[in-house]
């Protein structure tokens, strides 16, 4: 996570740069931004989608910048007999598409050939199974050859061959710091999902750990990489006025919401082995809630920051089955049903929405409820973070009753608008005293200019300077599936799982779970 730190005011709408902390980023050019230090990136899964989508945009986009090492080298492992040059080109198409798209503004709305031959020239295919060990001589071979000897090996895969992967590349001697230079860097980055439980969870950082020690290993929840959930530091930390208020005493409740607009999008096979609690709630979630209500840590160093984050998820009180509501979509006037997309059982109950009331055991948060929900097919897409706070005491204007003003919401807008956004009350204009409410907005865009990014850059950027402050340890991702356990194994049998029509808010039961503490959720879709 950048240490650079941008000031801006509505009187001086430039951005200036200065440096707080002094992290991994904190040396370097005139933003603190340097090159990353030579490796060797080995991705497994070099046919993915992850790999097409989300990883070769982000790394040309840090090419772009002048963020990658001329050492650098990328090493694509996938099963299928494939020419290197046919693997880079089909890369290159997509590159057209994903990256092209976001870089308008910045890069000219074009591929710059230039830097894509730069990285492309890097880059070589390695046909292999993953839990092939010739495929883990092979690449211990190319590795002793560069001159710097540092490898970061990326588990783009299935899950399932997190562990045969992991324990060939310990077993072939490549997570071994230091052992062929000293000095030189090994480290292992895992996608989510990282288990499917508790027990899971355990069982997989276990068997890790007997291969790389935790500091080499690098799991990645991809909504730390969004500059918009970062920024929930920054916004509490550096600025006086919200600490004072971020506390029970002020605040009535906290609303985090993911809505998306589409549905399983053909991820019908992993979605019926998953649903939406466990695709969204103990880890993206959780990161939100995390962001939103740890402690302020001493410094924005990354041990620092994961141990506030490790004490937040430490007081998360276990979530009961009866704070939870799962639904599922059925055909409405966005779409067919769930039940009726590819891959998906015909009497499936697998949830594609989930709501859950969640609390925090500590002083600051004791009795404040944190609502969170997910869903997809819903009305709007919409990633957010909404603070309320509690109303006035009294109200001096007489003749208007306290409830009868609407509470002041601070929201963090994190997609697909990216920015806060403050509703309070004025007077209305005219000769009586009558209160009216309004809303104040900050866009990004307004001030800052809009970078060339997919959402991975800054994670592989502090991948390859050895800044774990995005990722998660060990003791974190345990503790977020020990708080959901319960409704994962339920005493009383599955939880129930609520129709709602496709392009809708979610079923009536979520409602009912916030109205029966007198609250209603934020409208999905509500004016800019
Ligand atoms: C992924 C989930 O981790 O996050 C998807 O598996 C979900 O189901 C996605 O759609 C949401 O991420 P974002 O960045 O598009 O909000």
């Amino acid at each position: 996570m950048s240490n650079d730190a941008k000031h801006t005011g509505a009187s001086s709408p430039q951005p200036a740069s200065c440096k707080i902390g002094a992290g991994p980023h904190a040396a370097g050019g005139p933003a603190g931004k340097r090159p990353a230090p030579p490796c060797t990136l080995v991705i497994f899964g070099a046919g993915g989608d992850l790999t097409r989508r989300l990883l070769t945009p982000s790394l040309y986009n840090l090419s772009v910048d002048g963020l990658l090492d001329d050492g650098m080298r990328i090493i694509g492992v996938n099963h299928g007999e494939r020419e290197t040059k046919a693997w880079i080109d089909d890369l290159g198409q997509s590159l057209k598409q994903f990256a092209a798209d976001k870089a308008s503004e910045s890069h000219g709305g074009r591929v710059d050939e230039k830097a894509w031959k730069w990285l492309s020239s890097r880059m070589t295919y390695m046909a292999g199974e993953f839990e092939a060990d010739d495929v883990f001589d092979r690449l211990k071979e190319r590795i002793d050859q560069s001159s710097h000897g540092n490898a970061i090996f990326y588990l783009a895969v299935g899950a399932r061959f997190f562990k045969p992967i992991v324990e060939r590349l310990g077993r072939h001697g490549l997570l071994k710091e230091d052992a062929q230079r000293k000095g030189c860097f090994r480290r292992l980055v895992i996608e989510k999902p990282f288990g499917t439980d508790l027990a899971s969870a355990r069982d997989l950082n276990a068997h890790i750990l007997r291969f790389a020690a935790e500091s080499q290993v690098y799991r990645i929840d991809h909504f730390l990489g969004k500059d918009t959930v970062q920024s929930v530091l920054a916004v509490r930390f550096a600025n006086a006025m919200f600490e004072p208020v971020w506390r029970r005493e002020y605040i009535d409740n906290v609303q985090i919401t993911a809505s998306e607009t589409l549905g399983v999008e053909g991820r019908g096979k992993f979605y019926e082995q998953t649903g939406a609690f466990r695709d969204m709630v103990p880890n993206h979630l959780f990161q939100l809630l995390a962001m939103v209500a740890l402690e302020p840590p001493n410094s924005f160093d990354a041990e620092a920051v994961r141990n506030k984050k490790a004490e937040l998820f430490d007081a998360i009180e276990p979530l009961k089955p009866s704070d939870v509501v799962f639904g599922q979509y059925e055909t409405g006037d966005a779409g067919v049903g769930y039940r009726d997309e590819p891959d998906v059982a015909q009497d499936s109950t697998t949830e594609t929405y989930a709501a859950a009331r969640v609390f925090i055991d500590n002083w600051r948060w004791a009795g404040v409820p944190f609502y969170l929900r997910t869903g997809k097919r819903m009305a709007a897409r919409r990633t957010e973070i909404a603070v309320q706070l509690k109303r006035v005491p009294f109200l001096l204007f007489r003749g208007t009753p306290v409830e009868a003003l609407t509470p002041n919401i601070f929201t963090l807008r994190i997609d697909p608008a990216h920015g806060t956004r403050f509703d309070f009350n004025v007077k209305v204009p005219g000769p009586a005293m009558q209160i009216g409410a309004v809303r104040s907005a900050f866009n990004y865009n307004d001030f800052f200019a809009e970078r060339a990014n997919v959402g991975y850059e800054t994670l592989l950027y502090d991948c390859m300077l050895g800044d774990v402050t995005l990722f998660q340890r060990a003791d974190s991702i345990e503790s977020g599936w020990c708080a959901v356990d319960r409704v994962l194994h339920p005493e009383g049998g599955a939880l129930p799982v609520y129709g709602y029509p496709a392009g809708g808010n979610g079923p009536v039961q979520a409602d009912e779970l916030l109205a029966r503490d007198g609250r209603a959720w934020r409208p999905l879709q509500d004016a800019e």
